[in-house]
């Protein structure tokens, strides 16, 4: 008896770990231009004799915030240009979207956001974007030296991150909110733990 209620408690918690599953890959069906922009970034930095940007999960985790943020936006012809909406942090819930990946102001101001928008991501024009028009200061900056990428529709946002302690983008410690991923783990272990009662 008590084995068939374990059964019958444990075919919906599967289905839902499943669907976070599906939920997570499917953020993320938009990977292959993000590679593409972060290895034409990094080609375009070999050329000027920089160190490649390397991976930042906290940088990432922010990207995906930000375009999350502009990806009902209409794009614009200004990409490049400083009237970029977010190129500047004063849009009200910035302070939120930080706080989301656990972070905060002092460990991020030295770094730089840098969204464009390009119909259809389009990779030559996506890289263009950034390497062709006044983001390049930023991608020819000795400082930066870390990267997240994320794309929302049409958006992609680009977070750098610098060498510095204000631009480390370090998880502020004194904040404590449970990830996603860390909730899916949790999800799944809890799966397995009742396959291995139930058996
Ligand atoms: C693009 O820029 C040109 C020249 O600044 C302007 O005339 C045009 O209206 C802009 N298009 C859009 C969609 O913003
Ligand atoms: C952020 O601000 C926008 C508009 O300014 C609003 O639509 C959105 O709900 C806000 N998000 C959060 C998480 O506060
Ligand atoms: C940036 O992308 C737009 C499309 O949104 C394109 O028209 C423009 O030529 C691109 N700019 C550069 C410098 O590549
Ligand atoms: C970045 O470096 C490239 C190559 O030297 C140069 O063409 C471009 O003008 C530089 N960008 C800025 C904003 O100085
Ligand atoms: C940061 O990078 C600059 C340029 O490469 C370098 O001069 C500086 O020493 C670096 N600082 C740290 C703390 O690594
Ligand atoms: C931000 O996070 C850093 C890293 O954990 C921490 O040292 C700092 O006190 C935090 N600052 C604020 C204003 O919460």
């Amino acid at each position: 008896m008590a084995c068939l209620r374990l059964r019958t408690l444990l075919l919906p918690l599967l289905l839902l770990s499943i669907l976070s599953i599906n939920h997570t890959a499917k953020c993320d069906d938009h990977a292959d231009e993000e590679e593409t922009l972060l290895q034409g970034i990094n080609s375009y930095r070999a050329t000027l004799s920089l160190t490649a940007l390397t991976k930042n999960e906290n940088a990432e985790c922010f990207a995906e915030q930000l375009a999350d943020h502009f990806k009902n936006q209409p794009c614009t012809n200004t990409t490049g240009s400083n009237t970029v909406p977010g190129t500047e942090p004063h849009f009200s819930n910035y302070t939120n979207l930080l706080a989301k990946c656990n972070l905060n102001l002092t460990t991020t101001q030295d770094g730089q956001i840098l969204p464009a928008c390009v119909p259809n991501l389009v990779p030559n024009l996506v890289l263009s974007n950034f390497t062709q028009s006044q983001y390049s200061k930023y991608l020819n900056d000795t400082k930066f030296t870390g990267v997240g990428i994320s794309s929302e529709n049409n958006w992609i946002v680009l977070v750098l991150t610098a060498n510095t302690t204000g631009g480390s983008f370090v998880n502020d410690k004194s904040a404590g909110s449970v990830s996603t991923v860390g909730l899916i783990y949790h999800c799944l272990f809890l799966v397995i733990a009742f396959f291995l009662l139930a058996s």
